[in-house]
């Protein structure tokens, strides 16, 4: 009779860590909250914010036919995601410390803080399913920029334009008449008409972040195709719900034999895992696998850097 082997308890996640060669890690917003940064789905999270906004559909902050036609609401909001800080979690750490190990496969990350980056990870082994606020594209002339030449726009609240828009408007003066302008004593009011007309017609920036109607990065289909899921032979998500496809349909696709962790404050219904870690902090989780692993002065080591 075929028997699939039994992962439930923490000493079998810790041989399976001593063991495996091909680790995948998918992540989300759990893993940074710990840094001040809300995730989405919790009571206290980004889309309950909204939604007290009187934003009706909260995740259409992040719809591209939105942002097209009102790019006003993203920039009204978008701050509340910017990370304020370049510090990375433990969980962050545990990541990099995967790969030290030779252990790490694939991050796949769901977030847009970028801090994946900021433990030293080799960019070849994350996948940015969603994108990040690293890079900035123009929606009209797609001129590309680092994303943080918008961190000001985007901390102030304001729309953030192309400087480079090659489809420089045509300058409209809106002519005013002598009555209208009976109190100007200067061509101030004309002079702001021309300002308002040509920045109004420059393209507006977007954080290549993935916005729901986008298709996810090349990155993220080529490493699907690559055939490497199926070498997997450890899975581990942390701090995500796994509602949103297709980034949670990537556990379908690794081997049913493979061992499959689940750490989140929140269990989730609608997949099954064979190990679940719920606690109020995955960071806590991290630190007590490593612990047990014998690997903790390393996590601190990474933490300290
Ligand atoms: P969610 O907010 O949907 O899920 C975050 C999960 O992490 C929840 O289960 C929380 O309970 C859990 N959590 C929060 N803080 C935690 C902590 N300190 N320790 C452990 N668990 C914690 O966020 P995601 O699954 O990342 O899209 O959401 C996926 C996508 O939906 C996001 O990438 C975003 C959103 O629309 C874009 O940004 C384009």
């Amino acid at each position: 009779r075929l028997k699939l082997p039994q992962y439930n308890t923490i000493d079998d996640v810790i041989e399976q860590l001593h063991k495996a060669k091909n680790i995948v890690v998918l992540v989300g917003a759990g893993i940074s909250t710990s840094l001040g940064i809300l995730d989405f789905r919790s009571d206290n999270g980004f889309y309950s914010r909204l939604a007290q906004h009187g934003l009706s559909e909260p995740s259409e902050m992040f719809d591209i036919h939105t942002f097209r036609e009102e790019p006003g609401i993203f920039y009204t909001f978008a701050k509340e995601l910017l990370p304020e800080t370049q510090h990375y979690s433990p969980s962050h750490a545990f990541i990099r410390l995967l790969e030290q190990k030779n252990k790490l496969s694939t991050l796949f990350t769901q977030n847009i803080d970028n801090l994946e980056r900021e433990t030293g990870l080799t960019d070849e082994k994350v996948i940015q399913c969603h994108g990040s606020f690293a890079t900035a594209t123009c929606i009209q002339c797609k001129h590309k920029v680092e994303g943080s030449l918008l961190y000001d726009d985007i901390r102030n609240q304001k729309i953030s334009y192309c400087t480079e828009c090659n489809q420089r408007p045509v300058k409209k003066r809106k002519l005013t008449s002598s009555s209208d302008r009976a109190f100007s004593d200067s061509n101030e009011d004309v002079k702001e008409e021309e300002e308002e007309a040509d920045t109004a017609q420059a393209g507006v920036m977007k954080p290549d972040i993935t916005f729901f109607g986008e298709a996810l990065p090349d990155q993220f289909f080529e490493k699907v195709g690559s055939g490497d899921l199926e070498k997997t032979d450890l899975l581990i998500c942390i701090g995500t719900s796994l509602k949103v496809a297709p980034v949670s349909e990537l556990i379908s696709l690794v081997p049913a034999s493979t061992p499959q962790l689940y750490i989140s404050r929140t269990p989730v219904r609608h997949t099954q895992f064979d190990v679940n870690f719920i606690s109020p902090f995955c960071d806590w989780v991290i630190v007590e696998l490593c612990k047990r692993a014998g690997w903790l002065e390393d996590l601190e080591k990474l933490c300290n850097e």
